[in-house]
């Protein structure tokens, strides 16, 4: 019964306060609803500022001939074409005001000469379109939508963990979860629900993701019915630190290359001219991590297993004052100055493009109530993410959740939480403690994430995919039989045990999609079928549950209109004319 636990009641639950909870949150708020955003972690600690580098948004303060076209055409050829050409379009029309927003709400960009929102330039980007605040882009960004929120007055609940999300026949009631601290459950009755969890990097061991990212917001969703789609394309970032192995995967910001870094293997070459001649640094980053990661595979990686990343030509006071956490960063924790010698990068798992299915205009979820916006959305980034488009989906898409969630709320009659579902949700939690010298969290979990980066990584092929479904099935078993000791007082054993079931949820649906995805596509690349089939282009990976079956099937692509393909042929010539 929900009267046995706390309980809290809104409009709309935001469950994620990274930059996409936060921007439904103030959207929802200015909508006149009550909010509630629930975090796993502190408020301000989000994935967000890992987008170190800058929002990309068509501004045309830097390159004039910059405009929304191009940021559509260049996202959606760095997507392979699989992205869903309305969320690419609305998102490359909106990115620009929702920076003025931005710094009308307080954030601080770097300036032009003329005092204009300074850019520069990323991979796969035509033009120097990263509005940006030094190497610190996320940070200032979560800082002012915190500042903006907490103003307007939106209730917190900070390390607190979902472990289910609570439906009203078909459709969503609100969510149900823990207290870190105490391990005392929690229920919350909502309208609307936006998943604004971000990613799964802890899946995989090398990762920037920090302990968060295990794939809650996905798993929940799918484990309430709502569709996954495209799980396959999961971004390993190219630059990560790879020495000392404390510090492993740690993200080295793309701004270093956009600033003019170059990188060499060990023999000094600059392997960039072999793989996208053109491009070269700036290529996109499934081509770039693909590079890195053929360089060192064919003998030629640094001492720790990596490629230099050097920007030491340029004048020590520009690098420090462009990059100034990447300096401090590899002094501190490296003991390398990048004024004056290399850093050692390689590829880590940074992102995914896969998520939950939303529609475009709405970011709803197959599930009536249920929305999702940022990482845990599919559909804007399709086989690749640019860099940079992460923090404009996360404020494009995040405000238009906020939106539509508020005013599905406003238009529905408040739902009946069933006791049934809180009792299951409780006893599920709770199996850890009654098994006795069952399996340990950790081995589950270390197990598991090598088990992804041997077989579900940069390269990929069927009889590893086929591999590592069987190792995702032992692990599911395992953790039928997992057990943790001590109380449910801070417990992180019996956190990890009850963040597993996310990860294995997601890992079954990335290796299942990419077993399934018999081409190459983006950051997608399958050893046994290295071309990009145009056959292939036309689908979309549609995942959902099915009892207590991962059912995959393909959906068509949604048709794009003429005035938009013909505007990608347009600029296609142009970029050629240009090139
Ligand atoms: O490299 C970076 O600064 C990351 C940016 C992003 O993921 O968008």
């Amino acid at each position: 019964m929900s009267d046995r636990f706390e309980t809290h009641e809104h409009d709309v639950l935001i469950i994620g306060a990274g930059g996409a909870g936060l921007r439904a949150a103030i959207e929802a708020l200015g909508q006149g609803a009550s909010v509630g955003v629930v975090s796993k972690s502190l408020l301000g600690k989000a994935h967000t500022v890992m987008a170190e580098g800058g929002i990309a948004a068509a501004m045309g303060n830097v390159d004039a001939a910059d405009d929304w076209r191009t940021h559509f055409g260049d996202t959606m050829r760095g997507g392979k074409m699989l992205n869903n050409w309305r969320m690419a379009q609305i998102h490359a029309q909106e990115a620009p005001d929702r920076v003025r927003e931005l710094e009308l709400w307080g954030a601080l960009f770097d300036r032009t000469e003329k005092g204009q929102i300074l850019q520069r330039a990323f991979g796969g980007h035509t033009h120097k379109r990263l509005c940006h605040v030094g190497d610190r882009t996320g940070l200032e960004m979560i800082r002012t939508l915190q500042d903006r929120g907490v103003q307007m007055g939106f209730d917190v609940y900070m390390e607190c963990t979902i472990t289910r999300l609570l439906r009203d026949g078909d459709r969503i009631a609100g969510a149900f979860g823990y207290w870190r601290e105490h391990g005392r459950f929690v229920v919350f009755k909502a309208k609307s629900v936006v998943m604004a969890t971000g990613g799964i990097g802890k899946a995989w061991p090398i990762t920037s993701n920090s302990w968060e990212y295990t794939g809650d917001g996905m798993a929940l969703a799918y484990e309430a019915g709502a569709e996954l789609m495209d799980m396959e394309f999961v971004q390993f970032h190219p630059t990560g630190m790879v020495w000392p192995p404390g510090v492993q995967g740690i993200l080295v910001t793309e701004a270093v290359r956009g600033e003019g870094g170059i990188l060499r293997n060990k023999v000094g070459e600059r392997f960039m001219e072999r793989y996208d001649k053109q491009r070269m640094e700036l290529s996109t980053r499934d081509v770039v991590a693909r590079a890195i990661y053929t360089e060192v595979r064919e003998g030629r990686g640094t001492e720790h297993g990596g490629a230099y990343l050097d920007i030491s030509h340029k004048p020590a006071e520009y690098v420090k004052r462009k990059l100034p956490s990447m300096y401090h960063q590899f002094l501190e924790l490296a003991d390398v100055d990048i004024t004056k010698g290399p850093m050692e990068v390689g590829p880590t798992c940074h992102y995914m493009m896969g998520g939950i299915r939303v529609d475009a205009e709405t970011a709803q979820s197959s599930l009536p109530g249920l929305f999702a916006a940022g990482e845990a959305a599919a559909g804007l980034h399709g086989a690749n993410r640019l860099g940079g488009n992460s923090l404009s989906d996360l404020l494009v898409f995040g405000r238009r959740a906020g939106l539509a969630a508020a005013k599905h709320a406003s238009t529905t009659p408040a739902s009946a939480v069933d006791a049934a579902q809180i009792d299951e949700a409780e006893h599920e939690a709770l199996a850890p403690f009654q098994q006795k010298q069952g399996e340990s969290p950790y081995a589950i979990h270390r197990d598991l994430q090598d088990s992804m980066q041997k077989l579900v990584g940069i390269f990929r092929n069927k009889e590893d995919l086929e591999r590592s479904l069987g190792e995702i099935d032992k692990a599911k078993k395992r953790l039928g039989r997992v057990s943790v000791e001590g109380s449910r007082l801070y417990n992180p054993g019996w956190h990890l045990a009850l963040d597993l079931k996310s990860m294995l949820t997601v890992s079954e649906a990335v290796a299942l999609s990419a077993l399934a995805r018999e081409e190459s596509r983006g950051a997608h690349s399958r050893i046994d079928f290295q071309k990009l089939d145009p056959s292939w282009g036309a689908k979309n990976n549609i995942i959902q549950r099915d009892g207590e079956a991962m059912k995959l099937r393909q959906e068509n692509v949604p048709e794009m209109p003429d005035e938009l393909r013909s505007l990608l042929a347009e600029e296609k010539g142009e970029t050629a004319r240009r090139g």
